[in-house]
C-alpha cells in the first residue's frame, strides 16, 4: 500500500490525475481509498465547511490552521491509518504540504510550529509520496474561472484571494518539492491530462509500486 497525497493550485488538475491512478489501480486489482481535506470524515467536511464559506465570521490565519489540524487528526485516525492497516492505497487530495504552502506560504505563520502542528495532528504519519501539479497562478485563475462559469458557483474563501498569495503559495510547493526530491513527484500541469497520468504512472513504476 501506498500512501499519495496530490498538491497544487486550484485547477491544477488533481482531481484528473486521482481518477487516472484509481483506473490503473483497479485494473491491477489494487484496492485503494480516495479522499481528501479538508475532510474526509462526517466531522472533517463540517470544519471544511466552516472553512471555505464566505458568510458568517472569518475565521483568523491561526484559528483557520487549527480548524485544518482538527480535522486533518480525525482524518489520520479514522480513514487513513485503516485504509493502510488493510493493505489499501490511499490517494488523498491534499494534506500537510497544504498547510505549509497555503499557511505558511500564504498566510505568513511560522514554519515551525506548522511543521510542529502538522506532526502532531497526523501523529507522525505521512505520505509515502507528494505528487506536486505545477502551476502559474494566471493559468490557474483561467481554469478556475472557466470552471466557476460552468457550474455556476463562486469562489470560495481562498479563491478569493490575491494573486500574489496564490504566488506565494505556488512557490512554497516549490520550495517543499526542492528540499525533499525523494518524496515528492513534480509534474508541469500545462500538459494534456494523458500525458500527467502516464508520468505519474512512470513515477510509481520507477519506485517499484506499481509494476508496468
Ligand atoms: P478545495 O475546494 O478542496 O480546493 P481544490 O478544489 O483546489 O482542491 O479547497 C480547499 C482549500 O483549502 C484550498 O484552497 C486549499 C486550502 N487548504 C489550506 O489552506 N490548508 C490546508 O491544510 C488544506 C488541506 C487546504
Amino acid at each position: 500500500m501506498v500512501f499519495v497525497a496530490f498538491e497544487g493550485l486550484d485547477g491544477s488538475g488533481k482531481t484528473s490525475l486521482i481518477n487516472a491512478l484509481g483506473v490503473e489501480l483497479k485494473a491491477q486489482g489494487l484496492g485503494f481509498i480516495r479522499t481528501r481535506e479538508p475532510g474526509g470524515t462526517p466531522l472533517a467536511e463540517e470544519i471544511r465547511t466552516l472553512l471555505l464559506r464566505t458568510e458568517g465570521e472569518a475565521p483568523l490565519p491561526r484559528t483557520e490552521f487549527l480548524l485544518y489540524a482538527a480535522g486533518r487528526a480525525q482524518h489520520v485516525e479514522t480513514v487513513i491509518r485503516p485504509a493502510l492497516k488493510e493493505k489499501k492505497w490511499v490517494l488523498c487530495d491534499r494534506f500537510t504540504a497544504s498547510s505549509v504552502a497555503f499557511q505558511n506560504g500564504g498566510r505568513g505563520l511560522d514554519l515551525q510550529k506548522i511543521n510542529w502542528l502538522n506532526e502532531y495532528a497526523t501523529d507522525g504519519l505521512r505520505p509515502h509520496v507528494t505528487v506536486l501539479l505545477d502551476l502559474t497562478v494566471e493559468e490557474s485563475r483561467k481554469r478556475r474561472d472557466g470552471r466557476n462559469v460552468k457550474n455556476s458557483s463562486e469562489d470560495d474563501r481562498f479563491e478569493r484571494e490575491a494573486s500574489e498569495f496564490h504566488e506565494r503559495v505556488r512557490q512554497s510547493y516549490l520550495r517543499q518539492a526542492s528540499e525533499n526530491k525523494d518524496g515528492w513527484i513534480v509534474l508541469d500541469s500545462s500538459q494534456s491530462p494523458e500525458t500527467l497520468a502516464t508520468a505519474l504512472l512512470q513515477k510509481l513504476k520507477e519506485k517499484k509500486w506499481l509494476v508496468s
